[in-house]
């Protein structure tokens, strides 16, 4: 086992270990990939003041988000086929992080279900949503993370349709992947994988299957997906989800200020902003390019989250700094979880906790709660 001490080392053992066409899937945007390399780049141009002397003793990284305890503001995002990096994945994603004391949040496209993660986890985790044509298949979505306990569903807004990504259209990306000369090829070099999804039923979008209504199989399964990501959603139908879900709601991709007040006024309990890791509108700007004033606009009246682009714990402490309560990783998790199952998604949590923890200290503060936009230089 080599030594991770980075995310970028993560990266580069999930690539060895996981198939190419779901890396790629990760490690993808839309079109050009130009907001998905903004997300990452624009991170680097914040520099923090450094400080001396001062009493560094008694370190904490403990605050809430959206009222729950953490034991440091990083969130797993919900993603997508997370099963596809390693088998079981969403599941053993949902464990390291209840046992590291963060959310973990579960994506509708996930391969494991709602009750597949229910029932491997003691705290609630979080679920996230996409709204489908086929409104009972969404109602029932809803009562079923009810049932499951999850304590705060996060509605995604910005895959009403979705983007482009080269990879996933030359790779012929699906779940199971088509077993084609060149995937046999690629697979064969990665017996840990191939063993791991051999020993494991869940292979197949486990929320949908066997619940949307003559989606019974994969082919049922992709002609349905292809057609139901709603294109007509609207500010409206928060307010039936929200209705509906009755708990502790999360907008999720917001990218301009104009969106983030009409979100504050459907009694949301916070935002994510959010491009979806640049998988979407490429050409729009990076989440940490637009979070102040978003931050400025709103701040006052919705916690303000944010994603896209961490890779360190001291990308998070700029977020934190620019005003955001709580952020999310989604990439770093899925290279942990390909590099090593759930022991690599522990070790993402610990490399981001460590860079945080150090930079918080380097920077003359001791408690998380404490930091603000003096830390940086402007
Ligand atoms: C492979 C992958 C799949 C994703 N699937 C979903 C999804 O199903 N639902 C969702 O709301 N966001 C999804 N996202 C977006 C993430 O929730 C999050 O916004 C993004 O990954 C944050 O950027 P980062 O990867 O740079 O941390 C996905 C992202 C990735 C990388």
């Amino acid at each position: 086992m080599s030594l991770h001490l980075t995310i970028d080392d993560l990266k580069s053992q999930a690539r060895r270990r996981v198939p190419t066409m779901f890396f790629d899937y990760a490690d993808s945007g839309g079109w050009t990939e130009s907001t998905y390399r903004a997300n990452e780049e624009d991170f680097k141009k914040i520099k923090f003041r450094q400080r001396v002397l001062v009493d560094m003793d008694n370190r904490t990284l403990e605050t809430t988000m959206i009222g729950e305890k953490v034991s440091m503001p990083v969130a797993l995002a919900p993603t997508g086929s997370t099963g596809m990096q390693h088998a079981d994945g969403e599941m053993l994603a949902a464990q390291a992080a209840e046992e590291f004391g963060v959310p973990f949040t579960l994506s509708t496209m996930a391969i494991c279900s709602i009750e597949d993660v229910a029932s491997v986890t003691k705290k609630p985790f979080w679920f996230q949503l996409y709204v489908m044509r086929d409104k009972d298949f969404v109602y029932n979505l809803i009562d079923r993370a009810k049932a499951a306990n999850c304590s705060a569903l996060v509605l995604t807004l910005d895959l009403q349709i979705l983007a482009q990504r080269h990879k996933d259209l030359r790779n012929g990306l699906s779940a199971p992947p088509k077993m084609t000369p060149s995937n046999i090829l690629d697979m064969a070099i990665r017996p840990r994988w191939v063993m791991g999804m051999l020993g494991t039923k869940r292979r197949t979008f486990r929320n949908i299957v066997g619940h949307a209504k003559g989606v019974t199989d994969l082919s049922s399964l992709k002609a349905w997906t292809d057609e139901q990501f709603d294109p007509s959603l609207s500010w409206k139908d928060v307010e039936w989800i929200r209705e509906r879900w009755g708990g502790k709601l999360i907008l999720k991709g917001i990218l301009d200020k104009e969106d983030a007040e009409m979100a504050t006024r459907t009694g949301a309990d916070a935002i994510i902003v959010s491009n979806h890791g640049g998988r979407q509108l490429d050409g729009a700007p990076s989440s940490i390019s637009v979070l102040e004033e978003i931050v400025e606009k709103v701040g006052d009246r919705i916690e303000v989250h944010m994603d896209g682009g961490i890779r360190s714990g001291q990308d998070v402490l700029k977020a934190l700094c620019l005003g955001a309560k709580g952020t999310y990783i989604g990439r770093p998790f899925l290279y942990g979880l390909g590099a090593d199952g759930k022991r690599g998604v522990t070790r993402a949590l610990e490399i981001i906790r460590k860079e945080l923890d150090m930079t918080l200290a380097l920077c003359g503060r001791r408690d998380i709660n404490t930091v603000g936009k003096d830390m940086l230089y402007r």
